[in-house]
Formats: structure tokens, sequence, C-alpha cells
């Protein structure tokens, strides 16, 4: 009897279709991706793929991204309820409203937004490229930063620059144990710790090194490390044991040992689904063109400076 991953395989064929998927998704979802990535790898793939098709594994601002520069292509979701906490904590109407409080400053938005705050910004960036983007604008001009107040704080450290900050929180990396850190620092004392900047600053405190889920990977991979505790979420986890089969990766639990260190967003999709999109081409993302195009602007500013 064919396998679901045959019909995946064959549906996909017949449609010229790509999957894209992120590493946060369930091992089975990144196994029969054709690109695995991070946000900013997901947006550039999206732009260049020849595929009619796209079938996004990843949550909602991801897919939409790959809409806003495909409008001429199918962007499927296997499950169109994949939110993100980032990106609802922005509504766009509360976000004019804090954009219009702050005239003369440049907009930064990371890339976990909708479609209509990316509009409503001037720059878009990612975890990978957040600190060259701040560079980029002038000294002498104000930023305001949205959506995330710990990348926000992480990166005024690091660049030096004041920004405004909007007060949201991603749900998986705020909910990180301190208290868990250090037992498992104690346990094992040759491991390094590399971490998400989307983490607070008392988890951050201890990384070795912070930088976004291909940031990570890349630096255990190049590393001559054997052990890291890994704070993010952990279905990074099966992209680097993959990567890097005699090396170990503890994952940071969460607050009282809860498997919160899974984002219930990315995790909502499954092979069925999967199969299921290809089938109907359905769920879809759909954007009108006028705010699409408006969202175009910031996303293609960050593009032509990665
Ligand atoms: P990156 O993969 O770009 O590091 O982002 C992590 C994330 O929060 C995705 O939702
Ligand atoms: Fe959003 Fe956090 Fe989930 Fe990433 S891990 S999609 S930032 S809620």
């Amino acid at each position: 009897m064919e396998s679901i991953i045959d019909k995946i395989k064959k549906l996909k064929s017949e449609r010229n279709a790509i999957i894209l998927a992120h590493y946060y998704q369930d091992p089975s979802i990144q196994d029969i991706a054709d690109f695995l990535g991070d946000s900013l790898a997901l947006a550039q793939a999206a732009q260049k793929t020849n595929a009619d098709v796209i079938v996004f594994c990843g949550v909602h601002f991801m897919a939409e991204t790959a809409k806003i520069l495909n409008p001429e292509k199918i962007v499927v979701m296997p499950d169109i309820n994949a939110g993100c906490s980032l990106a609802d904590s922005a509504p766009p109407d509360k976000f004019k409203e804090w954009v219009e409080k702050h005239p003369g400053h440049t907009v930064i938005s990371y890339i976990n937004c909708s479609a209509e705050v990316k509009a409503l910004s001037d720059i878009i960036c990612t975890s990978s490229n957040a600190e060259k983007i701040i560079r980029s604008v002038p000294e002498d001009t104000p930023i305001c930063f949205a959506p995330d107040k710990y990348l926000g704080s992480y990166l005024i450290k690091k660049t030096g620059r004041q920004m405004v900050l909007w007060n949201g929180t991603c749900q998986v990396h705020e909910t990180f144990s301190e208290i868990e850190l250090i037992k498992l620092q104690k346990k094992y004392p040759n491991a390094l710790v590399l971490a998400h900047p989307e983490c607070p600053d008392n988890i951050l405190h201890y990384a070795d090194y912070i930088g976004s889920t291909s940031g990570i990977i890349k630096y255990a991979t190049d590393s001559p490390n054997k052990e890291f505790i890994i704070a993010t979420e952990e279905g990074i986890i099966h992209q680097l044991r993959k990567k890097n089969p005699d090396k170990i990766f503890y994952p940071l639990p969460g607050l009282n040992g809860c498997a919160c260190n899974q984002c219930p967003h990315m995790r909502v999709h499954t092979l069925e689904k999967l199969l299921l999109a290809l089938e109907n081409l359905e769920p879809r993302i759909e954007i009108d063109e006028e705010l699409r195009k408006k969202a175009l602007r910031p996303l293609q500013k960050m593009l032509e400076l990665s």
C-alpha cells in the first residue's frame, strides 16, 4: 500500500509544489521538506522558488511573507490556525497609534508580525540580520522596534542603540526556566549554552552563543565541543542530531519541567494535513493587493540589506 510519504511526494511533483519548513516543525515534517530554514532563509527560498505551489509548514506570518513575495503563486498551509504569540501581541490598530506617537522614528519590525504591521513599518528584520538592519539606520535617527521586547533589549545591548520597544513576547522563549538551566549546567559542566535571542535576559545571561535557529545549528556543527544545552524550541534538536550524530544536545525545559518548549502553533501541522493541503490546494493564504504592496516595501528593504 502507498504510504503517506509516497502520496505526498507524488502529489508534490504533480502540483509542481515545494515544501518549505521551519526548524520548529515536528521531525516527520522536517524530514519531508524540500527546504528547511530560519525565518530569513525561508523568505529567501520563497523569493527564489520556481514552484507553482508553496506548501508552508511554519506559522502564519511566514506563509504570509511567502505570499507577499509571490502574489502569483498558490501558498497553502497544512493548518491555517498556526499563529504566533509575538505576531498576536501587535494588533494593527494599536501598532498604528504607537507608530504615530513616535514621529521621525524609523520603525523596524521583527518578521514575526502580520502583513498589516509590516505595512506600517519601515524595515523588517529577522534574528539573523537584526543587528545589521539596526546598524543600517543613521546614528542620529531614533528607532522604534517591535514586537519582541526581549529581542529588542538584547539588540540595544549588542548595538548600543537606544530603541523604543513594543511590549511583546514569544510564549515559548519567555517560559524557559533559569533553575533548570543551572541544574543542566551542574550536571553537564562541559556543555555550551546556545540560546535564541527571543529568550529573556536571565537566560541569555548564561549563553555562550546567541543567534537565530540557523545560527545555532551552524555554531554547534562548527564547534569542536561535544555537548550543548539548547535554549530554543526543541524541534531544532532533530536537525542538530542529524547533522551532528557524534554530539549530545540537551533541550532546556520550560518552567516546572512543562513541555512548553514546544511551540503549540508550529506543532499543529501533521503529515495528514500536509497531504490534504496538497490534494485540495487549501487552506490558502490570500492578501489584499494594496496591503501586499505596502508590506512588500519593508520586506524588500530587508532582503536587499541581507
Ligand atoms: P528564526 O528561525 O528566524 O531564528 O526564528 C525563530 C522563530 O521564532 C520562528 O518563529
Ligand atoms: Fe511565535 Fe514563539 Fe512560536 Fe516562534 S516559537 S512561532 S515566536 S510563538
